[in-house]
């Protein structure tokens, strides 16, 4: 059997360096920017995020002022130049030859081990599963990890739960990151928070006296190092999983069974982005994280999920621009001390705004978590803003600490709304009937 694995693997990797040596899409790609910068702008901007075959869109715009990304065939420039003179938009070239900036993840393996690990890198997924490991050897009276499960191609998924007591019935803070392959401050922001809510004694004082934090450091483990593999993946965002029509992924965050696939996704499988999936949680990815929340739906009071980028900060409804829900107000608040906490630290403020103001699309899992599970608050947060998917590992220090003053005031807020609100168990409610 172990021989039949190895042998398995061994051919799964051959497969996949041959991938790798396939040009990179992007190599003569442009960075585009388009900005709105009145009404009419911006519907005509919201139009020109429809498809285009060899116009990908980075990011949408939030509205006047607010960028559209774009990232450009050689062919198409003309195309999206007309585009933004007929309407007036303000149009730049942010950067020609995209794809021959990025620099190649530097992987040999020998060195990457002997290497100590840093939480101010950008780590492999193993690397993160063995600091993991580490912290809860290290620190047993604090953190436990729960696997979760396999992902699409057998990576084991594990949860941290940290908590300097479990069994009190605690509110529940649970933040996933990585649910796309290309984000990857995303882990490392999940991965920062980690260390300083273990390592840092005004922690326990704080954040950790009557809050539980969960923490899913790597939804996608498959993406992630699909995007570490080559330069040419560099910029894959949706799962590994494999499609009937002989295509791959399914955008993880539009995969979640609340209204599903009633906005902003493609239908189409061979779609680069935004393929919701054959049906709701078709993906284990997503799958293990409904699971999270649906097991500890009473105590869940705070749901995070880390993206990159544009410095957003973002609640329900994701699925609709035409309705916020009527608790929009705590939602906006929350988010709006957020920012300034980080903002005070040094840091860039988020746009804050419900999800679907920005740009509609259905089957994320902030929507569920507020609609489906009843989490009373629930969150998109874009990290950064500059440098687009490709954040440089050399500032991890200086913007990680500044946002994790954010999640200090999600934690304040939590703990002072929620804290000894236990929930009883099933046998206190018994006893009580009885
Ligand atoms: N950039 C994120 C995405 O496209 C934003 C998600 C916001 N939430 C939502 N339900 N639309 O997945
Ligand atoms: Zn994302």
């Amino acid at each position: 059997m172990a021989q039949l694995l190895v042998l398995v693997f061994g051919i799964v990797g051959l497969w996949t360096q041959v991938d790798c040596l396939a040009n990179n899409k992007y190599d003569d790609y442009s960075l585009v920017r388009i900005y709105p910068a009145n009404e009419t702008q911006v519907e005509a901007v919201n139009r020109f995020q429809d498809h285009e075959d060899t116009i990908e869109v980075l990011k949408g715009s939030r509205g006047i002022n607010d960028s559209l990304d774009l990232l450009v065939a050689p062919n198409r420039i003309n195309y999206a130049r007309q585009f933004a003179d007929e309407n007036n938009l303000g149009f730049e070239v942010k950067q020609q030859e995209y794809g021959r900036t990025f620099k190649s993840v530097e992987r040999v393996p020998r060195r990457r081990v002997l290497r100590s690990f840093s939480i101010y890198d950008y780590n492999s997924f193993s690397a993160i599963q063995e600091y993991l490991e580490t912290v809860a050897r290290r620190r047993p009276e604090l953190v436990t990890l729960q696997i979760l499960g396999n992902s699409y191609q057998g990576r084991r998924v594990k949860l941290a739960k940290i908590s300097t007591n479990p069994n009190a019935g605690n509110p529940i803070i649970f933040i996933d990151a990585g649910i796309h392959a290309r984000e990857w401050v995303a882990p490392a922001m999940a991965l920062y928070l980690i260390h300083r809510l273990t390592n840092d004694p005004d922690a326990r004082q704080n954040e950790l006296n009557g809050v539980d934090w969960y923490i899913l450091p790597v939804v996608n483990p498959d993406g992630y190092e699909f995007t570490r593999s080559s330069k040419a993946n560099r910029l894959w965002r949706k799962t590994r999983s494999k499609s009937n029509g002989n295509c791959y992924g399914v955008d993880g965050n539009r995969n979640y069974g609340f209204k599903w696939a009633v906005s902003g996704v493609s239908n189409n499988p061979c779609d680069r982005e935004t393929y919701a999936g054959p049906q709701p949680f078709s993906e284990p990815e997503t799958q293990m994280v409904r699971n999270v929340m649906l097991e500890n739906a009473k105590r869940l009071k705070l749901y995070v999920s880390v993206h990159s980028y544009g410095q957003y900060l973002v609640y329900p409804w994701g699925y609709t621009g035409d309705y916020i829900p009527k608790e929009w107000k705590k939602l906006d608040s929350l988010a709006r001390s957020v920012s300034d906490a980080v903002q005070r630290a040094g840091g860039k403020p988020f746009r804050v705004m419900s999800a679907g103001k920005w740009y509609p699309a259905a089957g994320g899992s902030d929507d569920y978590a507020f609609g489906a599970v009843g989490v009373p608050y629930s969150y998109t947060m874009e990290l950064t803003d500059g440098y687009e998917f490709v954040f440089p590992e050399r500032l991890l220090k200086v913007v990680l600490p500044q946002f994790y003053e954010g999640f200090r005031v999600f934690g304040a807020q939590i703990k002072k709304e929620f804290k000894n609100s236990r929930v009883p168990r099933d046998s206190d409610t018994n006893d009580n009937e009885d």
